[in-house]
């Protein structure tokens, strides 16, 4: 059966790498639409590279949907250090031919759910979570409505990001985070303890580029530009490639390997504004609220994201 999906993504070269994952997948994903994200660059870029990677994939037939331009509370903070100007800097792609839809990106969440018979529609989050919390307050009964909500978000083994106690998605919007994550919706939470384990070894990169396709080719091209910061910043053989996690979870959950905890958001704290709190030796009696993936088997990810690659133009 396949999963209908609604992406929530502000790529990103390593967002526009599940992308691409994604529709690699065709026997596995039904795209419903993209819901362009505030994030790693403003809207107007987070939307033109959404499109951009759609056209790279000759899928311009998928909608894209403009998101709110800012964080529920808070000014939106970017990424530009990590992923250029344009948010997708690195080799030059096609100029989308198609454009944006009309919908706001939170009507298309609402509209989307309610047409959708209850329990089949999965959220597959790449973002911050501003557009689905504003849906869930919106239109509260799509709660009940949604599948389960695959994320990318997070931090606590291996702390934070963009601060010493936050990962980005969630510092982003920090109030959209907890809203999610107190809707009572099942929720897979990939975080940068695991992220961190699937590292984009330059061998690993010859054999993405290796697959010889216009996809294969640029996601490789893509990651060597996001790369440089994170290799200057933590001195390892590769960075850690986010994004493709979520896929990877959806499609071989048992590359990975998590418990089922509490996890809680600061939005207070001076310093800890967006930390997401993992309860991970139940010490609280708080609801164990997400599946936290804390392990993964990096050769196994990257030969699945390698695959699903191939099958692109
Ligand atoms: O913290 C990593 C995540 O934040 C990645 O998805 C990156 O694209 C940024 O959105």
């Amino acid at each position: 059966m396949k999963r209908k999906l609604i992406i929530l993504t502000d790529p990103g070269q390593d967002q526009a790498a599940a992308l691409l994952m994604i529709l690699g997948a065709p026997q596995a994903f039904e795209v419903l639409g993209l819901v362009a994200t505030a994030g790693n660059i403003d809207l107007g870029y987070t939307v033109k590279n959404c499109l951009k990677v759609l056209e790279l994939a000759d899928r311009a037939d998928v909608p894209v949907y403009a998101g709110c331009p800012q964080p529920m509370t808070r000014g939106l903070v970017t990424a530009e250090h990590v992923h250029g100007p344009t948010g997708l800097d690195g080799p030059i792609l096609p100029e989308p031919r198609a454009t944006p839809a009309s919908a706001h990106g939170v009507d298309f969440i609402i509209d989307t759910l309610r047409q959708a018979e209850p329990g089949t529609v999965t959220i597959c989050s790449l973002s911050p979570l501003t557009n689905l919390a504003m849906a869930l307050v919106k239109a509260p009964d799509i709660a009940a409505r949604i599948s389960e909500i695959v994320a990318m978000a997070g931090a606590y083994f291996e702390v934070g990001n963009i601060t010493p106690s936050a990962e980005f998605n969630v510092y982003v919007d920090p109030e959209a985070a907890r809203i999610v994550l107190d809707a009572g919706i099942p929720t897979i939470l990939l975080p940068l303890d695991v992220t961190h384990q699937m590292l984009s070894t330059r061998s690993r990169l010859n054999a993405m580029r290796g697959i010889g396709n216009r996809c294969g080719v640029a996601t490789a091209e893509m990651l060597e530009f996001s790369e440089a910061f994170d290799l200057n910043k933590y001195g390892w053989d590769g960075a850690p490639l986010h994004g493709p996690c979520v896929p990877a979870f959806m499609l071989e959950p048992d590359i990975f390997s998590g418990r089922q905890i509490n996890v809680s958001v600061e939005t207070r704290g001076q310093h800890t504004q967006g930390m997401t709190v993992a309860d991970w030796w139940g010490i609280t009696d708080l609801p164990k609220n997400a599946f936290w993936v804390r392990h993964g088997d990096a050769d196994r990810y990257y030969g699945l994201l390698n695959r699903c690659l191939a099958n692109l133009p």
